[in-house]
């Protein structure tokens, strides 16, 4: 990834032939850092924030030229910890973009178990946030602290209650599993309970190790790979029983949905752009990332200078693999709405590759609709994560260390 950051001339054009966009907000603070996690964050600070929020709202007035008449129809704000910022901010950034941008849509916000507390939960649903996401980690006492999470299983209870007992649309928690020495009836207590709080949606990921994290750094040499493709795959079975068994159904790979539920889950159309430090944008053959140093951000856009530290241009070929990724982790699509973003037949392209798994018992390919089986979930899913997650690795690890990096390699050579 070495091109150019788009002008402003370009991403005019781009737009031109855009019917509707989603937009991502990047929060890169958080009151404490955790050793497990990838993402892009520091630790909060009063002047820093405030200087954030300015640098935001120019990063939006650059784009509102292009973007003023598509109508935004997805927003997410992702972090880091995007409720360290309540009261502090988010407001202003949220009350400018809808002001000044055809914004038709709810937003879908992630936040810290420890910051719900009544006043927070409605200055949530005041700032319009009607799907909401708790990173509850674990359910178990020593799982927590060997997280170094700052609360136990009955105070993140009491919170995750809290916020179900308001009016969100849907409340979702996520829960790591495959926690080092972790049993699979602790993974069975944890799904009962999460169940029992009454949430709307589980995202259950297996514990990714990031070797730029320092838990990942612990853990990356030693392990066996397929024996923790097994062990993941039978944690999981574990969780889907317990959400099947009560009324949830698959919404991705590793979420469970209640059945009538709008999901909750981060941009929901296949275009988007991204604000803030590291948040990247994808506008159908242009792939572009911010710089992931909030002081750097900050300069380059009090400045008048683009903050993109990196930007890929895609083939059509690409653009189509990147549209399957993300089609099997949703884990059902239309073949037709290939059809209508490519122009080009589904079964032209990928017939006998989706035939050939449909024999293997991983989907069930049908005239127009595709539904992966658990079994393919999983296992497309693992197959994919060899690649993805070495990509993620390499373009995250470089731009956490260098604000500029000039130039990623994702392919080895
Ligand atoms: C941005 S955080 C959520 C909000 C908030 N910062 C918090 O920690 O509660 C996103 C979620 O990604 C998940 N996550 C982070 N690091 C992970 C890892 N190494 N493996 C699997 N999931 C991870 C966690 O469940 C975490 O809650
Ligand atoms: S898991 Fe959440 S709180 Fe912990 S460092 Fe990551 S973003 Fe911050």
């Amino acid at each position: 990834m070495n091109d150019a950051p788009p002008s402003v001339n370009v991403l005019s054009q781009k737009f031109q032939d855009i019917r509707e966009t989603g937009i991502y907000l990047h929060i890169p603070f958080c009151t404490r850092i955790c050793p497990y996690c990838p993402y892009n964050k520091e630790i909060f600070r009063e002047e820093a924030c405030l200087k954030y929020v300015n640098a935001v709202i120019k990063e939006i007035d650059n784009y509102i030229p292009v973007l003023k008449n598509i109508p935004v129809t997805s927003f997410y704000i992702g972090g880091g910890t995007p409720t360290t910022m309540l009261n502090k901010g988010i407001e202003t950034i949220i009350n400018h973009i809808y002001k000044y941008l055809d914004m038709r849509c709810h937003i879908h916000m992630e936040s810290h178990p420890n910051h719900l507390t009544v006043e927070n939960l409605k200055i949530i649903e005041s700032i319009g946030v009607k799907y909401l996401s708790i990173g509850v980690e674990a359910l178990q006492d020593h799982h927590l602290k060997a997280l170094k999470r700052p609360y136990t299983v009955s105070e993140v209870m009491k919170n995750i209650e809290r916020a179900v007992s308001r009016n969100f649309n849907c409340v979702n928690v996520d829960f790591i599993f495959d926690l080092p020495g972790q049993t699979e009836s602790e993974i069975e207590q944890a799904g009962t309970r999460i169940v029992k709080l009454g949430v709307q949606q589980a995202a259950t990921y297996p514990l990714f190790r990031f070797p730029y994290t320092s838990l990942g750094k612990e853990f990356h040499k030693s392990k066996n790979m397929i024996d923790t493709m097994f062990r993941r795959r039978r944690f999981l079975k574990i969780l889907e029983e317990i959400f099947y068994g009560s009324g949830y159904d698959r919404s991705s790979v590793w979420a469970f949905t209640k059945k009538g539920i709008d999901k909750y889950c981060s941009v929901t159309v296949p275009l988007y752009l991204g604000l803030g430090a590291s948040g990247s944008s994808y506008l159908r053959d242009i792939f572009y990332v911010n710089t992931f140093s909030v002081g750097e951000y900050i300069k380059a856009v009090y400045q008048g200078k683009s903050p993109v530290s990196l930007s890929v241009t895609l083939s059509e070929e690409m653009q189509m693999s990147g549209w399957l990724y993300w089609r099997m982790y949703e884990t059902r699509f239309m073949k037709s709405d290939f059809f209508r973003r490519f122009n080009m037949s589904f079964d032209d392209k990928y017939g006998s590759f989706i035939e050939f798994l449909n024999r293997i018992g991983y989907l069930k390919n049908g005239n127009d609709q595709v539904n992966l089986t658990d079994k393919g979930a999983y296992w497309i899913h693992a197959f994919e994560d060899f690649f993805s997650i070495d990509y993620i690795n390499k373009l995250w690890g470089t731009s956490i260390q260098n604000p500029w990096p000039g130039k990623v390699a994702l392919v080895a050579g």
